[in-house]
């Protein structure tokens, strides 16, 4: 439920994993709510940082220079302590112990749980999308995953250029946790021949086999296969793959340099609007509300709402991919 009372402190933190264009989300809470004459605290490490009281005041001075940035300027933790009432009812206090009176939230839906927990704890919260692996589904987007496919497509390039050398299968994996988004982009972006997404795939690795087999006949230098974190195991069924090939076949899994980098213009632009916004739905006096950006606009949704919303890999993206 929405409550209204006037806010004079807001903090801000990063929860999760980091994802490049947080700190041009942090960068713009913290200027506009100074803009609104608010005073700002940047809370490290997410919420262990809270709970730990690890927090400073800050300045417009303080997120200079942070734009262009990759990772976080106020550090990220997953925090186990905070999933229990008994965390969040501390978390709470130490925000009234320190004047907090709305925290923004940036991370993923991991991350807005413990948002909804502190609204329900009576400190007002509102979550900004920050996740590479756009697995948020009130959202269309989320900060980090525009660098993230960027950079991924960027090295898949790279592993194209050898694999076709040597007429090699390459088998890369791509991050997502449980969602195929990045597989699906990439797949898409590097024109791999298969792309296996947690979504989708059937386990059925005859049909790769087969497909690689058709593809050579047709006189196909590589094969590329972009697999998603979900289903892993790339390292051995690149053994298996090649045994019933053939065909040489290596897997490279990207890890985390997925998620560095400085972030890219449109993770830099929507990280800012999505950050000011989130500043002044706080000044509004509005809580337990989270920013999405939805069919071409910048809207907030009920963070109960917004959790209890479900998104799928579009069939038809899909069947393109497989198509091209
Ligand atoms: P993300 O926010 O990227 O989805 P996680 O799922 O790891 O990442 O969540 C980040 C942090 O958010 C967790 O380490 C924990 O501190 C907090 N969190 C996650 N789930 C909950 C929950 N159910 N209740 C309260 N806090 C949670
Ligand atoms: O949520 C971002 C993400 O990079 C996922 O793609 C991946 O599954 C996870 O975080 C890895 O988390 P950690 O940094 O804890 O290894």
């Amino acid at each position: 439920m929405a409550k209204s009372k006037e806010i004079k402190t807001i903090g801000v933190l990063t929860s999760g994993g980091d994802a490049p264009g947080m700190n041009a989300a942090i960068r713009a809470v913290v200027r506009k709510a100074l803009a609104n004459g608010k005073k700002v605290i940047g809370i490290q490490k997410g919420y262990s940082g809270l709970i730990n009281e690890e927090m400073m005041e800050m300045t417009s001075k303080d997120v200079s220079e942070t734009i262009q940035k990759g990772g976080t300027i106020l550090r990220t933790a997953r925090c186990e302590e905070f999933k229990t009432e008994e965390g969040q009812k501390l978390g709470a206090d130490i925000c009234r112990k320190h004047g907090i009176d709305g925290i923004v939230v940036i991370g993923g839906d991991g991350s807005y749980r413990g948002a909804q927990a502190l609204s329900k704890q009576g400190i007002n919260t509102i979550g900004v999308p920050g996740t590479i692996d756009l697995d948020i589904a009130c959202t269309d987007y989320t900060i980090g995953f525009d660098t993230a496919v960027n950079t991924a497509m960027q090295a898949i390039d790279k592993i194209r250029d050898t694999s076709s050398s040597h007429e090699r299968c390459s088998i890369i994996e791509v991050m997502g946790r449980n969602a195929g988004y990045i597989a699906l982009w990439c797949g898409i972006a590097n024109g791999a021949e298969d792309i296996l997404l947690p979504e989708k795939y059937n386990y059925h690795e005859q049909d790769i086999i087969d497909h690689i087999i058709e593809s050579r006949k047709k006189g196909k230098t590589h094969h590329l296969i972009i697999n998603a974190e979900g289903i892993g195991h790339s390292t051995s069924m690149a053994r298996r793959i090649e045994a019933a090939t053939g065909m040489e076949t290596r897997a490279t899994i990207l890890g985390y340099m997925q998620r560095g980098g400085s972030p890219t213009c449109r993770d830099r632009y929507y990280a800012s609007m999505m950050g000011a916004i989130a500043a002044d739905l706080l000044c509004e006096g509005k809580s337990n509300r989270v920013v999405a950006y939805k069919n071409g606009e910048f809207v907030d949704y009920d963070i109960d709402e917004a959790l209890a919303m479900t998104k799928e890999i579009d069939e038809y993206k899909y069947q393109v991919a497989q198509i091209l």
